[in-house]
């Protein structure tokens, strides 16, 4: 039997997109497991969530490590340490090191509640407060592979909803949220089934394994 996916999410605030991971997996629907839930901001409703399943936390903040600099490298050590499959950013308020983003290169996600390369940038509402104010007719999420360049990594999902006449940006990212709770998991599975091939800017997701590997990737 080969090993599940082994994940490390990285989330700073409320967790649902983690509750979602951790639902998928309860469900049968992901095969993963998810090794260590690291946040920068203690307290947090996204701890409570990986407490709460028995799953190892850690929160390394910048007060504590003494500075922004220390506190990337406590955290760079930690995901290196936690020997994972996959990083998912679910959620996290921080940019990470580009050592963190060489070391997992095409093996760490983000999900922006903007369908990119539209608004990026910025925390929820943000994203979905600048959709509104642009007048766009339909938003949604992007889950993609992240880079040195902020939200502007390869895209490998994207789910829309439509933008309604009295939204608000907190509507706006309840609808977003919605299909974010879907889409991160099913690309989470896809690399849990090793379908995911890199080509440059472009994804693909092959109806086969690609082979016994988290993603391949091409050219
Ligand atoms: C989500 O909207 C996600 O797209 C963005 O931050 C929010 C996190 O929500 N990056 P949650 O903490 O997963 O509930």
């Amino acid at each position: 039997m080969t090993r599940r996916l082994g994940l490390a999410v990285l989330a700073s605030g409320r967790g649902s997109n983690l509750q979602a991971i951790l639902d998928s997996i309860d469900s049968g629907r992901l095969d993963a497991q998810v090794a260590l839930v690291l946040s920068n901001t203690p307290r947090c409703l996204a701890l409570d969530r990986a407490s709460e399943a028995g799953i190892p936390t850690c929160c390394i903040t910048r007060k504590a490590s003494g500075g922004r600099a220390s506190q990337l490298a406590r955290i760079h050590d930690a995901l290196v340490e936690a020997d994972v499959d996959l990083v998912v950013n679910a959620g996290f308020n921080l940019i990470l090191s580009s050592a963190t983003v060489e070391h997992f290169r095409n093996r760490m996600l983000n999900i922006h509640p903007s369908l990119l390369p539209a608004f990026a940038g910025g925390m929820a509402p943000k994203p979905q407060r600048d959709a509104l104010e642009h007048g766009v007719k339909v938003s949604g999420c992007t889950v993609h592979l992240v880079t040195d360049e902020l939200d502007a990594g390869p895209i490998l999902a994207q789910a829309t909803v439509p933008v309604l006449d009295d939204d608000t940006p907190d509507t706006l990212a309840s609808r977003i949220l919605v299909e974010e709770h879907k889409t991160l998991p099913k690309v989470i599975q896809w690399f849990a089934e090793g379908r995911v091939l890199i080509q440059g800017r472009r994804t693909y997701i092959l109806p086969e394994p690609v082979q016994q590997q988290t993603a391949r990737v091409a050219g």
